[in-house]
């Protein structure tokens, strides 16, 4: 029998190509994406034509940058497991390995990196924009200028961006008009992390290849899904980008919309890019736009104080570095949002996520309705204990149900059971940085897991009613290092007779 999930036929290694990392200093490319190219490489997903060009302002030699890259991923392995650079690897990576020093607003900078791919072999071509935001425009339009972006029938050049895209509707849509000048769509490549994840890409694949999830999945099933992306870390050393940004541009229209999409979405007529990205696209356009005074209503703002986690003291955001001290910037935030569509009318999506949270965990909890009669003598349908559905994305990866059961003698009495999966029970999970599959397909051109411009667009549009109430009002309600948002948060919830599921 054959499948149609287009990754299990992938093993080739990806073909000859000049990958350029834009912003070759920063964090992005020693931290995740050069580490995923070696794991990639290992796995011998890569062949041997492939060249790592980094791009950035700072003077080094070619072997002082691939270096560079050693020492780090070196450093950032050390002590952890037996996960050690097998240097046989590296050598053949660190061969392609170079740099080209220029300021990315400089044209000469594009004449080198033309030169660059003259005398590569290839014309494949990939640029990774790996630098601040404000560079996509620039670098984009100087890349279409120098004609580094006409394709050929034998040569593939493509871009890769990664959020944010835009700070708001229209900003989002002036960067893809932007994009679209110079480039088609099929050659743009935006990045949601969390496409990388595998358990985001777990959910598709249990929804559309086991027939049982389709046959309870809609409003006939289920009561509300909950969404939540909680995390102990606070704003670390990103205060300044930070302040002009908030948990809702940071996390909502894209990483938390993306889960929503993958819960939401209809089965596509096959798992190929166009069809998936067209349904993703579809439902995150018909969350229904909230007006002002609904969108108020249907959000909760907070902000960190100083608490507690774990016995630690933190600091509240405002005593963060480049942190204003009387800031309202949103370090949590929690919506109800609707889903207009036939399947998902009257079920809501409550949505949360926050810094400084009491623990990390990223889940979806699909919260089933009551039965609709209680068969057991002495019990009440509104005495059952709600069923649900965990899809935890992270820290423990994997899907449990927690469903009704008898507890053993002669009383009759029930108990929440848990039937459930860890992906570390079944597979054998691989050193990843979660790029690796990303940069894989961009290399290979499946756009299946980046986002298309009318998706982000959708995503953005929904958001901008909560935006505009914010610009109105823009209080944030506190909540301490260590707890669970503030108390709105929950309120949200117990208003509709709900309540969140228990984090950890
Ligand atoms: C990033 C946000 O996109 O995602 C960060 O900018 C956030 O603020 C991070 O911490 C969360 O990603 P993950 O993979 O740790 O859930």
């Amino acid at each position: 029998m054959t499948h149609v999930i287009r990754r299990k036929s992938k093993a080739e290694p990806a073909p000859a190509t000049t990958l350029f990392l834009f912003g070759a200093h920063g964090d992005l490319v020693k931290r995740l994406l050069v580490p995923a190219l070696y794991n990639l490489k290992r796995n011998g997903l890569l062949g041997d034509g492939l060249r790592i060009i980094g791009v950035d302002h700072n003077a080094i030699s070619d072997e002082g940058f691939a270096q560079k890259l050693e020492d780090f991923i070196r450093g950032e392995m050390a002590g952890k497991g037996d996960h050690t650079l097998d240097p046989a690897v590296w050598s053949k990576l660190a061969k392609g390995i170079s740099y080209v020093q220029g300021d990315f607003l400089d044209d000469s900078t594009y004449q080198a990196l033309a030169a660059k791919i003259a005398d590569s072999g290839t014309g494949n071509a990939v640029f990774y924009l790996a630098t601040a935001p404000r560079f996509f425009s620039e670098v984009a339009r100087r890349l279409g200028a120098a004609g580094l972006l006409e394709e050929t029938p034998e040569a593939f050049r493509r871009v890769v961006i990664e959020k944010p895209f835009g700070s708001d509707l229209q900003t989002a849509e002036a960067l893809n008009a932007c994009l679209l000048k110079v480039m088609t769509e099929k050659q743009i490549y935006r990045i949601d992390h969390y496409l990388g994840k595998e358990t985001v890409q777990n959910i598709l694949v249990s929804r559309f290849s086991n027939s049982l999830f389709e046959a309870f999945w809609n409003n006939h099933y289920i009561d509300h899904v909950q969404i939540t992306a909680a995390e102990t870390v606070g704003v670390e050393t990103r205060g300044s980008f930070y302040e002009h940004t908030g948990a809702l541009r940071d996390m909502v229209p894209n990483h938390l919309f993306q889960l929503l999409a993958m819960v939401a979405m209809e089965p596509p007529a096959a798992f190929g890019a166009d069809a998936v990205r067209g349904e993703k696209a579809k439902v995150v356009g018909a969350i229904r736009p909230w007006t002002i005074e609904e969108a108020r209503a249907n959000s909760v703002r907070g902000q960190y104080a100083e608490g507690q986690i774990d016995g630690k003291a933190l600091p509240g955001y405002r005593q963060e570095d480049k942190v204003a001290p009387d800031s309202n910037t949103e370090t949590y935030v929690a919506l109800k949002v609707m889903i207009d569509n036939w399947r998902w009318v009257g079920v809501p999506f409550y949505l949360r996520t926050g810094k400084r949270m009491s623990v990390r965990d990223t889940e979806i909890v699909i919260c089933f309705k009551p039965a609709p009669y209680a068969q057991f003598r002495d019990t009440e349908v509104d005495e059952l204990q709600p069923t649900y559905l965990r899809i935890q994305i992270q820290p423990n990866e994997g899907m449990w149900f927690d469903l009704l059961a008898k507890r053993p003698g002669q009383a009759l009495k029930m108990d929440n059971i848990e039937l459930g999966f860890a992906y570390k029970d079944f597979f054998e999970m691989q050193p990843s940085t979660g790029y690796e599959t990303l940069i894989y397909d961009c290399l290979t051109g499946d756009q299946t897991l980046f986002q298309r411009a009318d998706n982000i667009e959708n995503g953005w549009r929904a958001v901008q009613p909560f935006l505009d109430a914010w610009q109105q009002d823009s209080s944030v309600q506190s909540y301490a290092a260590g707890e669970n948002g503030p108390k709105a948060g929950e309120e949200l919830l117990t208003r509709d007779g709900r309540v969140w599921h228990r984090l950890g």
